[in-house]
């Protein structure tokens, strides 16, 4: 709170000043006093501080992986929550419960302090991406692609505001978004976090929801009621990545590579954002965590930030020479606050241990703090107006979570940002039409909210009773159909009986994902269920009404020749009336593109290239016709892209299913049946996964329809087995006990099964245990050996 700026510092350390005298006016106009106060009051703490307390505000560990306990020893500056991790180790705890653990971290950061150092308290971050999707109940706003098609910066402030509401219902102070990325090849998998190609776009919408959240700088409002710490991520040029590979290269010029990627900076700037994430990319050749030319040269001297600038998910760990937990190169390159989930100890044991050798100057150390205790000043955590989490404004009121206001404000954002691509007249629906709606899409509330809701990865395994309050696609629909005298029939396959519909809306596209495991090789969408329901109502002679569900666009040239008409739709989230608004025509379609739609299936960047069907800003207002003349539905990565890759980088491949004891584990998650699977990081944040049988259970990883090939598993034993292990593929079972006790401790290993053991191989493989057996699974693909290999493991 801006406002209290002067009475915080009075109270607490600067003897014989009296806030009592303070105008709060006066200080939000009078910026640079405002700012020697928060000097002399910082300069005080930090006097008053010893070096592990100090280090300890950089140190930023994640929910699961310290305790109260922990965090009354070391005092963390701030914590966060990952996309997978709940309070209490459930992800899908109520909202009371997050409230619950953000004061009994608070109460353990307050504790006296036995030796005179001043008490700090902790802040909490989280990604409220798109709303405050961690928590069961919350409005889920459309990923920022749908905002930026939207073009309306007011909407986005809108639902920064929202949000920031949402968030202090659970006593959480700090959001890390928004991602201000200026995506340039759809191919990677975060194309949906950012709102355009365009880095003006991106700019002017990153600052509104930057305002939204934090409030305007300029006013007493400030951090104050109804407002959290937003954060400007990722800096910089995640979105310029070689071939859209997250985390990977970016090169080029560097001057061209700012025109572009560094654009949204200054705006968020000078919209007060206090935080800034630094990027997991490389630029030329160097990782952005270690990177102080740019980390401090452009953020801090030519771009004038004067916030504190978090790390991503152990990205320190990254820079050469580096490990998660020994990395003095990232706060000499600028870095202030390190996320580092897991291994907060050693890194915190170690720089304590450079700052004393020298290695890293105190002077270094004190500004990274310094900018950690600003952020807070401003947030009202530091003096007399600290609150616990639950006291404070908005925090606990329940009926705040997925309000009916916040709702609403959603509906419009869904609304504005459904793109007609196509329409040759089936569009607006007519009153009293009977809609068949169609697609597995269309009543799942999980598939039109995408990655990062309730779990990171987000999915469709996620059922409507985790999504209370929400209106499916469908259900928008149905509602909209009822109210204007037609009827709306839910069949997800687009079969019926009885009397033909006038028309049917399909609803399909992409299944969730989140940062890599999004990454495509291509533009093609390949999932031809969409496809196969519009070619057969076509063939019945029924209109449809394409609504495609994708965190990009993609090459649809199929869907667009079948359908009458073609929405992209985004991901649009919890408020599907959104969508039938625009196909009612109760709200005109004023959804323009804000990226580029390819004309072809390979992807790579595509503005102002020839390769565009559709240019960004295209979109038909609902008066409009457009017949296209048939497209070309040549592809050479229609078929076989995949290839047989069964799990890799966190994910099942489609067509895969993993089960124990008959009940499945959507994505290799979850429990069953003895079996216990859950994300583990191999070379990147859940990319494995770690299983765990009791004894007796079996774990079945099998493929729909034909496969052919010999199984490739890259797998770790961390304990040897205590009792028989068998694989078996088809109906040959093989005994592995001697072969896995051999791989005990020896990391990472190559499993191969080949017809050499494994005669006949066949499309389901079962690992069991007949004792307790914990096995690390990082991928499973099937490959042609060449004949004779022998099994090896
Ligand atoms: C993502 C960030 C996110 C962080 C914390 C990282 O993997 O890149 O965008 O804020 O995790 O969940
Ligand atoms: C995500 C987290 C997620 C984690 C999984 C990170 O990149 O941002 O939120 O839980 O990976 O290990």
């Amino acid at each position: 709170m801006r406002t209290s700026v002067l009475a915080i510092a009075c109270a607490i350390s600067v003897a014989g000043c009296t806030p009592a005298l303070v105008d709060p006016v006066a200080v939000s106009q009078a910026p640079a006093n405002a700012r020697s106060a928060e000097d002399a009051r910082i300069a005080d703490l930090l006097s008053r501080m010893s070096v592990e307390r100090k280090v300890a505000q950089l140190i930023q560990p994640q929910i699961n992986s310290f305790t109260a306990a922990d965090m009354e020893r070391y005092r963390f500056g701030s914590y966060l929550n990952g996309g997978n991790g709940g309070p209490y180790g459930d992800e899908f705890a109520p909202a009371s419960e997050w409230l619950r653990l953000a004061d009994e971290m608070y109460d353990a950061s307050v504790k006296p302090m036995t030796n005179g150092e001043p008490v700090i308290p902790t802040m909490w971050g989280t990604d409220a991406v798109h709303g405050h999707t961690n928590i069961i109940g919350a409005t889920i706003f459309p990923h920022n692609i749908g905002l930026g098609a939207t073009h309306d910066p007011d909407v986005v402030r809108r639902i920064g505001a929202a949000t920031a509401v949402e968030i202090e219902v659970t006593g959480i102070d700090w959001n890390f978004s928004p991602t201000v990325a200026v995506a340039q090849d759809d191919r990677w998998g975060r194309t949906y976090e950012s709102y355009s190609e365009d880095p003006q776009l991106v700019a002017r919408m990153g600052a509104a929801l930057i305002e939204g959240l934090q409030g305007d700088p300029a006013s007493g409002d400030f951090l104050g009621a109804g407002h959290v710490i937003a954060t400007a991520k990722h800096f910089f040029g995640d979105g310029g990545t070689e071939n859209g590979i997250d985390q990977g290269d970016v090169n080029g010029d560097i001057e061209a590579l700012k025109a572009v990627h560094a654009v949204p900076y200054p705006a968020a700037i000078d919209a007060g954002v206090e935080a800034v994430m630094a990027s997991f990319n490389s630029i030329n050749g160097r990782k952005m965590h270690g990177n102080k030319e740019l980390l401090t040269g452009l953020l801090r001297g030519e771009m004038g930030f004067d916030g504190l600038v978090v790390g991503d998910w152990n990205g320190h760990g990254q820079i050469e020479g580096c490990t998660v937990s020994d990395c003095p190169q990232a706060i000499l390159a600028g870095l202030d606050v390190y996320m580092v989930p897991d291994d907060w100890k050693p890194l915190l044991e170690n720089l304590v241990a450079q700052v004393n050798d020298g290695t890293i100057p105190m002077a270094r150390l004190d500004e990274a703090v310094g900018r950690v205790l600003r952020a807070k000043m401003r947030a009202g955590l530091l003096g007399d107006h600290a609150a616990r989490p639950s006291d404070r404004p908005n925090a606990g009121d329940m009926r705040l979570l997925g309000s009916p206001e916040h709702r609403a404000v959603a509906r419009e954002a869904v609304a504005k940002s459904q793109v007609i691509l196509k329409n040759s007249g089936v569009l607006p629906l007519k009153p009293n039409a009977r809609i068949l709606v169609a697609g597995s899409g269309a009543d799942s509330v999980a598939q039109a909210a995408g990655g990062w809701t309730l779990t990171w990865q987000g999915g469709r395994e996620l059922t409507s009773e985790y999504f209370p309050g929400a209106t499916s696609i469908y259900a928008g629909i149905a509602s909209e159909a009822a109210a204007t005298g037609g009827e709306a029939r839910l069949s997800a396959d687009g079969s019926f009986t009885g009397e033909a519909p006038d028309v049917a809306v399909v609803v399909f596209g992409e299944e969730p994902y989140a940062e890599f495991s999004g990454d495509r090789k291509t533009l093609a969408f390949t999932d031809e269920e969409g496809l196969d329901i519009l070619l057969r109502l076509k063939a019945q002679g029924i209109p449809t009404v394409a609504v495609f569900l994708s965190g990009r666009p993609m090459w649809v040239n199929r869907e667009l020749n079948a359908a009458d008409a073609f929405v992209a739709s985004w991901l649009p989230g919890s408020e599907g009336q959104g969508v039938s608004d625009v196909l009612f025509g109760k709200r005109e379609a004023t959804g323009r593109l804000s990226f580029s739609w390819p004309k072809d299936c390979a992807g790579g960047p595509l503005a102002g290239t020839d390769r565009v069907l559709f240019p960004l800003g295209y979109g038909l207002s609902l008066g409009e016709r457009s017949t296209l003349t048939q497209l070309d539905e040549t592809c050479a990565f229609l078929s076989g892209d995949a290839g047989a890759q069964w799990y890799a980088d966190g994910r099942l491949a489609s067509g895969i299913t993993a089960s124990a004891g008959g009940v499945e584990l959507a994505n290799l998650r979850g429990t069953a049946a003895g079996v216990s699977a859950r994300g583990v990081d191999r070379n990147r944040q859940e990319d494995a996964r770690e299983i765990t049988f009791a004894p007796g259970s079996s774990l079945t990883i099998a493929q729909e329809g034909e496969g052919s090939g010999d199984y490739v598993i890259a797998y770790t034993i961390t304990r040897r087995p205590s009792a028989p292990v068998t694989v078996t593929v088809g109906d040959t079972t093989l005994d592995i006990t001697a072969q896995l006790e051999h791989s005990e401790l020896k990391g990472w290993r190559e499993m191969v099964l080949t017809e050499q053991c494994l005669p006949g191989l066949g499309n389901a493989l079962t690992i069991a245990s007949q004792g307790p057996l914990t096995l690390g699974i990082a991928s499973v693909a099937r490959q042609d050996i060449p004949e004779g290999t022998a099994c090896s493991f």
